[in-house]
């Protein structure tokens, strides 16, 4: 059966034509976070609150291992939203959001989905045993009420040593997380690990076994900016940068022609042409002239370049 052009059009063939808020930064350290545990045989589920069209699940699912599940938790529906400064928030930014679509976006990377909750991140506690998970990224309501129960939620579900990791702890469109993430940092025992431009890495246990790691690896840095900062007599490191993007997992519509522009000839693809009344390039202007001057003239002018 042929796709019709519209759904063509929806299928990821890469990480990046999956709608989301999900850097390169950010995947350097989800990787790391998350090839550490399997390094150390540490196992636990996998939980994410605010999976969107699934930009950073789909990531994360593929260091899911043998035994392991995989709990996302959205809304996917402003309407459902608990409250009506949720729903404006879900209505003004993820207006698009469906449940099909994000699947649609998941299942073109993965075989089988993972275990949805649809409703708001209150019901997580409910279907998230305690200490059953590794991994927690907290990235549904900017809220300060939501996040600072999100935040609870995930230290109860987090095994010993397990990672949570904060979205948007210093947007300035996000007071409310900055409030929650520090209030937890000083009240509920949240230790932070390092911060990125957009998340805060933290722990309920020592950060400073990983912060040796992380500095000691100066291959692993590459491409990133490290500082250290104290908060409170506690080390904090900070990256920043844009470093190369980690192995992303493959969309089984990678070979696919992109949907909405003809299938690229083969070879090379044709330069745009240039503005009238831009400037030429040196490159051009030679090209240009091979083309239009009588050879004779052509080889004498590369015969004086040559010398
Ligand atoms: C910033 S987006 C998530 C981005 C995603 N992690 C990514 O990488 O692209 C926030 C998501 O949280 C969801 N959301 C907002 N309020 C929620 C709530 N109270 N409970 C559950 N999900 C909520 C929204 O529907 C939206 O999909």
């Amino acid at each position: 059966m042929t796709a019709t052009t519209a759904e063509a059009a929806r299928r990821p063939r890469s990480l990046n034509d999956v709608k989301g808020w999900f850097p390169s930064l950010d995947q350097v350290l989800f990787d790391f976070f998350l090839r550490r545990q399997e390094r150390l045989g540490e196992h636990g589920d996998l939980l994410e609150m605010g999976a969107y069209m699934g930009k950073s699940a789909i990531f994360t699912a593929a260091y899911l291992r043998a035994g392991e599940r995989f709990t996302v938790c959205d809304l996917f529906d402003a309407e459902d939203a608990p409250d009506e400064n949720n729903a404006a928030e879900a209505r003004k930014s993820y207006s698009t959001l469906t449940r099909t679509a994000f699947e649609q976006n998941y299942l073109a990377f993965h075989d089988t989905l993972p275990h949805i909750l649809q409703g708001t991140t209150s019901i997580v506690p409910g279907h998230v045993d305690d200490d059953t998970c590794r991994f927690v990224h907290v990235d549904a309501s900017h809220l300060y009420e939501h996040v600072e129960s999100d935040i609870i939620a995930a230290r109860d579900v987090l095994l010993p040593g397990g990672i949570v990791v904060l979205d948007d702890f210093r947007s300035e469109h996000t007071p409310g997380v900055a409030a929650a993430a520090w209030e937890a940092v000083f009240n509920r025992g949240l230790r932070p690990i390092c911060l990125t431009t957009q998340k805060l890495y933290g722990m309920w246990g020592d950060p400073g076994p990983i912060q040796e790691e992380m500095l000691a690896d100066d291959e692993w840095r590459r491409g990133m900016h490290t500082s250290r900062q104290e908060i409170a007599g506690s080390r904090v490191l900070r990256f920043s940068g844009k470093p190369k993007n980690p192995a992303a997992p493959r969309s089984r519509y990678a070979d696919d022609a992109p949907a909405s522009a003809p299938a690229p000839k083969a070879g090379r693809a044709p330069a745009a042409p240039a503005p009238a009344g831009a400037p030429r390039r040196p490159g051009q202007v030679r090209r240009l002239a091979a083309d239009v001057l009588p050879p004779v003239v052509t080889r004498a002018i590369r015969k004086r370049r040559r010398a």
